[in-house]
């Protein structure tokens, strides 16, 4: 079947579903997180991880001044956090007291790890690029945290036992063991939620 052309690419939503990540950062004792579609692995010697950001974004100043970040990942179950904390500004809340969010401590960095995360990667920060309003900032792992039960041997995802995040865009998030979509509006889930 032949393909239309269109004349702009949107928001990339073909290149969708995507794992949302929960990346976070900490200065001077402020924790902030913000929920980030738009990631990838890079390199696996050295160790890097790649993710662009609005530099508008708190979390975005706060990598910025401690050159750190943590990256965590969160199983289905906690689809309603991620639209949370992609739907909340950190520069008017504390979004881990507002969402009753627990941390567990990270060993490198000063970033938090969610509890909930059945992964989270601490990362310094190596290198970013600017384009316009956003910036790819790239790290290098230098602790990672799972939890191994959701783990095969072979390291890859025991989805029997978890299944992590999907997000369609346009607020809609695939549940696969439901096997239905689900629409979780950020901005009600940033003013609703308590975990
Ligand atoms: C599922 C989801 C994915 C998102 N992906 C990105 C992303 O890749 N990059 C980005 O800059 N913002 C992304 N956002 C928006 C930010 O998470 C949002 O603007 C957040 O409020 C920023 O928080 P902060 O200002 O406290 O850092 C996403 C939001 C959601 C709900």
């Amino acid at each position: 079947m032949a393909k239309k052309l269109i004349n702009s690419v949107g928001s990339f939503y073909q290149h969708y579903p995507r794992i949302p990540l929960i990346v976070t950062a900490s200065h001077q004792g402020r924790d902030n997180g913000m929920a980030v579609a738009w990631h990838m692995p890079m390199s696996k010697n050295p160790p890097l991880i790649a993710f662009v950001t609005g530099t508008s974004h708190f979390t975005y100043r706060l990598i910025k001044e401690s050159g750190e970040f943590a990256v965590n990942l969160l199983p289905e179950t906690h689809a309603e956090l991620v639209a949370a904390i992609g739907g909340s500004k950190g520069e008017e809340c504390d979004k881990f007291a507002t969402y009753g969010i627990s941390k567990e401590k990270s060993v490198k960095t000063s970033a938090p790890i969610l509890a909930h995360a059945y992964a989270a990667f601490e990362c310094k920060v190596v290198e970013e690029k600017l384009y316009e309003g956003h910036s790819m900032v790239i790290g290098e792992v230098v602790a990672t945290h799972i939890q191994e039960e959701y783990f095969y041997d072979d390291g890859t995802l025991n989805m029997e036992k978890v299944n992590p995040v999907l997000y369609l865009g346009c607020e809609q998030y695939l549940n696969i063991k439901q096997a239905g979509i689900h629409t979780l509006k950020r901005e009600v889930y940033a003013k609703e939620l308590k975990l």
